[in-house]
C-alpha cells in the first residue's frame, strides 16, 4: 500500500493535511498522527470494519481493545452508557490530557473496537494535531500506539514512518511527542477506581484528587495462569527491544559493578552490547568497560519526566545498533517512576534482577 507521509506542526497546523486525513478516517481508512503522549494509529471508531483494519496493520492480537479518542466533552457521552461522579472529578481535573477511562460501553461502539469487550477506553487528548483531525473527521477515533505489535512504541516521526510506511494510508509527522509514555488508564466501572497501566498522570495525582485509588496487581509482575492483567494489552511481551536486557536493581554502586562485569563479558565475546544508565551516574562507568561497549544515559534522576522522555527512543536505538545484550539500572517506582518501570520491566521481558 502507499503511505501518503505528511509533515505538519502543532504551532502551525496544516490544515490541508487534516482535511486529507480526515476524508481517509470517513472513508474507514488509516491515519497515523502524534498524540502528546505517544502516535497513535487511528481510524473511526464506530466503524467495526475500519478497527479492524488497525490490528492488521499492526499485527495486533484481536482481543487487545482499542483506545477511542475525541475533541470535547459533548462527544463522551453517546458512547458510554454512565458517568459516574468520580469519573467527572477526573475528567474536569485531567482532560484534555494523558488519562484513559474505561467506561461501561454504549451500543454505538463497535466490538471490533473493544477487542469483543463491554466496556470502551476514552481519552480526550491535548495535542492540537490529534484534535483538528478528530474534530475535522467529525468521529471519536480508536487508536492504539501505532508502533508493530510487540515494538517500543513509537516517539518521534521516525519511528512511526519505521513500523507503518506501507501498511497504511497516511502518516501524519508532527515530529517528537511531548510526553513519549502512553496514558494512565483508570478504570472507573469500579470503586474504588482502579490503574490498569501507568503514565504521566501518577498514582499520588489520582489520589489528591478522587481519594482511594486501587492499582492493578499485574502492573509490576509477570502474567501467569493465576494473575492476569485487567487491561487485555499488558499481558503481551511489550515495548520489547530485540536484544536480551537485564535490569539490576539494589545499591547503585553494586549496581554499576554487576553491569561492568556483565557487560564487559558480553562485549569480550563479540557481542554488540549496551548498557542504560542515567547522568547522575555515568561517571561510574568512565574508563572501566570494553570499549565497544555502548553506553546511553536515559536522562536525569533530578528529572524523571526526561527518563520517560527518551525511553522509547533509547530502546528503538538499541535495535538499530543490532545490540544483543542491554544491561541497565532500575528506577524508583515513585511518582512517575511506577510508569518507567511497568514498561522497562516488559521490555526486559521481567529479568530484574535484585542485588
Ligand atoms: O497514550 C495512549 O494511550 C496512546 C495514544 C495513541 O493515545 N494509546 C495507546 O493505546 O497506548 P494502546 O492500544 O497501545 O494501549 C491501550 C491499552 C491496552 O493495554 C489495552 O488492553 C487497554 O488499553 N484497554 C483498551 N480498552 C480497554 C478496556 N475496555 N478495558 C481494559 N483495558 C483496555
Ligand atoms: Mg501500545
Amino acid at each position: 500500500m502507499n503511505t501518503v507521509i505528511e509533515k505538519t506542526s502543532e504551532t502551525d497546523i496544516d490544515m490541508r493535511i487534516i482535511r486529507r486525513a480526515a476524508e481517509i478516517i470517513r472513508d474507514g481508512g488509516l491515519v497515523a498522527f502524534p498524540t502528546e503522549t505517544v502516535y497513535g494509529l487511528g481510524a473511526n471508531a464506530l466503524d467495526g470494519e475500519a478497527a479492524r483494519k488497525i490490528y492488521a496493520a499492526k499485527g495486533r492480537p484481536s482481543d487487545n481493545p482499542l483506545i477511542v479518542h475525541i475533541a470535547d466533552l459533548k462527544m463522551l457521552e453517546p458512547l458510554v452508557q454512565e458517568i459516574s461522579p468520580v469519573a467527572e472529578t477526573l475528567m474536569k481535573k485531567f482532560w484534555p490530557g494523558p488519562m484513559t477511562l474505561i467506561f461501561k460501553k454504549s451500543d454505538i461502539v463497535p466490538r471490533q473496537t473493544t477487542g469483543g469487550l463491554d466496556t470502551v477506553a476514552v481519552r480526550y487528548p491535548s495535542n492540537q494535531i490529534a484534535l483538528a483531525l478528530i474534530r475535522e473527521a467529525g468521529t471519536a477515533i480508536a487508536a492504539p500506539s501505532g508502533n508493530l505489535s510487540g515494538r517500543p512504541s513509537p516517539t518521534e516521526g521516525e519511528h512511526i514512518i519505521e513500523d507503518m510506511n506501507g501498511r497504511i494510508d497516511m502518516i501524519i509527522d508532527g515530529g517528537t511527542v511531548g510526553m513519549g509514555l502512553e496514558s494512565t488508564i483508570v478504570d472507573v466501572t469500579v470503586q474504588p477506581p482502579m490503574i490498569l497501566r501507568p503514565g504521566f498522570i501518577t498514582r499520588e495525582m489520582l489520589r489528591e484528587t478522587v481519594g482511594e485509588i486501587d492499582v492493578d496487581p499485574a502492573i509490576l509482575k509477570k502474567p501467569d495462569a493465576g494473575f492476569q492483567p485487567k487491561a487485555p494489552g499488558m499481558k503481551y511481551r511489550h515495548y520489547a527491544p530485540k536484544a536480551d536486557y537485564q535490569i539490576y536493581r539494589g545499591k547503585i554502586e553494586k549496581v554499576a559493578q554487576a553491569i561492568i562485569r556483565a557487560a564487559n563479558e558480553k562485549a569480550a565475546q563479540g557481542f554488540k552490547t549496551g548498557v542504560i544508565t542515567v547522568d547522575e551516574h555515568q561517571s561510574l562507568y568512565t574508563d572501566k568497560l570494553h570499549r565497544d561497549v555502548i553506553v546511553v544515559s536515559m536522562g536525569s534522576l533530578k528529572n524523571p519526566e526526561t527518563v520517560a522522555n527518551h525511553l522509547f527512543k533509547v530502546l528503538r536505538d538499541f535495535d538499530k545498533e543490532n545490540a544483543a545484550f542491554i544491561f541497565g539500572e532500575a528506577f524508583s517506582e515513585k511518582h512517575v517512576g511506577q510508569a518507567i518501570m511497568n514498561r522497562l520491566t516488559k521490555a526486559a521481558g521481567y529479568q530484574v534482577i535484585d542485588l
